[in-house]
């Protein structure tokens, strides 16, 4: 696992995006694989401003994102599908139909994370995967206690993610309680992880993920095992590691 310090949001953004987009270069049709969250937001900027200044082409790229809300239509502004045509996909020129993204309506939701998974492997399996990181060790929506082997499936949301969500609902009641994650283990599948953590609220979680024992009260702690990990983080999300590690 390779664990690189970079001073500040910024530029942990800029480093991240630089690997993404040298990998679109070598290899225009890459399965790319996107999470949510506030921490890959300067990624996406810099991903846009490559595309529309330097003309990194996307038309080729095939994509699947982390986990998905169950109950909220693409259309609703808190979910992911929402997330990620807002932030990125709608400014750079990838096709729609190489976009997925688990689809919170599915009327068979046991047969669609089947589905995900075969398509994945269709697609050569994951490239690259994104990954933020929960201040509780989560990954994607698998919260502590996840089982380290687990597939795409539904899960249960811990309250302190309801809670932590209400915020962005008008009345508790619309909070969805459950959402589809990609597992442990597909994430685990992916070629490649970089995992990524800016500020103090995260150093906690960055400890355990880079030195602490693997284990499942911290999921994100099994990317010690995965052959090409590379952790990204700002100087607050590293501030508890005891470990001397460079940056690049
Ligand atoms: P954040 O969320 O990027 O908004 O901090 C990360 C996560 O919970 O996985």
């Amino acid at each position: 696992m390779l664990v690189v310090i970079k001073d500040n949001f910024e530029e942990m953004s800029k480093e991240s995006a630089k690997l993404l987009a040298s990998l679109v270069r070598r290899k225009p049709d890459c399965v790319l694989g996107f999470a949510t969250g506030s921490t890959p937001l300067g990624m996406y900027k810099e991903l846009i401003r490559l595309h529309k200044e330097e003309g990194l082409d996307f038309s080729k790229v095939i994509t699947f994102n982390l986990d998905e809300y169950v109950g909220l239509p693409p259309s609703h502004e808190q979910s992911y599908h929402y997330f990620m045509w807002e932030n990125l996909f709608k400014h750079i020129n990838v096709d729609p139909r190489h976009v997925h993204i688990p689809m919170g309506m599915a009327e068979n939701i046991e047969e669609f994370c089947l589905w995900y998974e075969e398509k994945i492997d269709e697609c050569g399996g994951i490239d690259l995967q994104i990954l933020g990181i929960g201040a509780n060790g989560h990954i994607a929506f698998n919260e502590p206690g996840s089982s380290l082997g687990s597939r795409t499936r539904i899960k249960t949301l811990s309250d302190q993610t309801c809670e932590d969500n209400a915020r962005f609902f008008e009345n508790k009641d619309e909070v969805p309680k459950y959402a589809i994650t990609m597992g442990v283990g597909t994430i685990m599948q992916a070629h490649e992880l970089l995992l990524m953590a800016s500020g103090v609220a995260k150093a906690d979680a960055i400890k355990a993920t880079v030195e602490g024992p693997i284990m499942a009260k911290y999921p994100a702690t099994i990317v010690q095992l995965h052959e090409f990990a590379t952790v990204l983080v700002d100087r607050d999300a590293a501030s508890k590691l005891e470990g001397s590690y460079s940056g690049f």
